[in-house]
């Protein structure tokens, strides 16, 4: 992103022999700034230092007591990023690409963002506050010089291109990258798209994007998680699963952590369903409504949701 000029947080990074040098670094910023073990930690590897007690603590968590393994041999210190949240997906053949429309994950377990982070508590799409002029924003200062950069470096990216952005007062800055869709952002665009996926994703893949295979249909949708109570830390399995049936045409229930046994469906993982509205138009109030009525006639013992889920939109 450096070499690309690809908007992003300002960012130092320091390997295990540097942690004097790091613990000098941290003595001479301002705060909150963000630290991240550079390798795959569940999760668990970023911390949003206040201070420069829980900024040392964090990295001696990576480089004194080895907490994330190998994991946190090096570590990133990042400028915090204020501002909305937005997830974008590119469907890239390597040179030309398809835009999906924007949605937005809601990634702390409690209402008003607040608690842990978790897998995902809820979506929606598509987002209002991205518009026209966000959106070319997006695609020529971030999709169009990652995929040229990724073309440069040899290894064109074909596939699905996740951006995780944050809109920031000085424009859209990459928070992180995936090669894959996103979840639970997945459930809220998939419904919203018209046309041939498969065929889409086919014509990628064989050299050149058939964009017009796919279009938005101008609806939104709505999607909440519900959780075993205690998750992301400790929960319980194996609670029967009521409500499921008898839903109005507009919700899609996708099971994420449930099974069948004796004829029931039984909870079976943290997250246990997504109950999902889709409309036709683009109301999300409406598709709110509807995702919450369809929860409200689901029941499971423990069941937690968010209540606020979209109402980031209007934030
Ligand atoms: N929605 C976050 C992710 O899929 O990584």
């Amino acid at each position: 992103m450096l070499v690309y000029n690809v908007p992003t947080a300002l960012f130092r990074i320091f390997n295990k022999e540097d942690y004097k040098e790091a613990v000098s670094y941290i003595n001479s910023i301002g705060y909150p700034v963000v630290i991240k073990a550079n390798g795959i930690a569940a999760g668990k590897g970023v911390v949003i230092a206040y201070n420069r007690s829980d900024a040392e603590e964090a990295i001696d968590n990576c480089f004194l007591k080895d907490l994330f393994g190998d994991a946190g041999n090096t570590v990133v210190i990042e400028e915090f990023m204020e501002g909305k949240e937005v997830s974008i997906f590119a469907f890239s053949d390597g040179v030309y690409y398809l835009l999906l429309p924007p949605a937005q994950d809601h990634k702390r377990i409690a209402d008003g963002d607040m608690g842990k982070n978790t897998g995902g508590m809820g979506a929606y799409a598509p987002v209002p506050f991205i518009g026209k002029e966000e959106t070319a924003e997006i695609e020529n200062e971030i999709i169009k010089p990652v995929l040229k950069a990724m073309r440069e470096l040899g290894c064109p990216f074909i596939g699905c291109l996740y951006a995780g952005l944050m809109m920031t007062e000085e424009g859209p800055k990459v928070v992180e990258f995936n090669c894959r869709f996103g979840d639970p952002e997945t459930q809220v665009i998939l419904p919203l798209m018209q046309g041939d996926f498969t065929e889409l994703l086919y014509s990628a893949a064989k050299g050149r994007i058939q964009k017009e295979l796919l279009f938005y249909n101008g609806g939104s949708s709505v999607s909440v998680v519900a959780a075993s109570g205690g998750y992301p830390d400790k929960y319980e399995k194996g609670f029967e699963i009521t409500g499921l049936d008898n839903q109005s045409e507009k919700v899609i229930i996708n099971h994420a952590g449930t099974k069948e046994k004796d004829g029931k469906i039984i909870t079976d993982g943290g997250r246990v369903l997504n109950v999902t509205s889709v409309l036709k138009n683009n109301d999300l109030i409406e598709a709110k409504k509807i995702a919450y009525t369809a929860l409200s006639k689901i029941f499971f013992e423990k069941i937690y949701f968010r209540k606020d889920i979209s109402d980031k939109a209007w934030q």
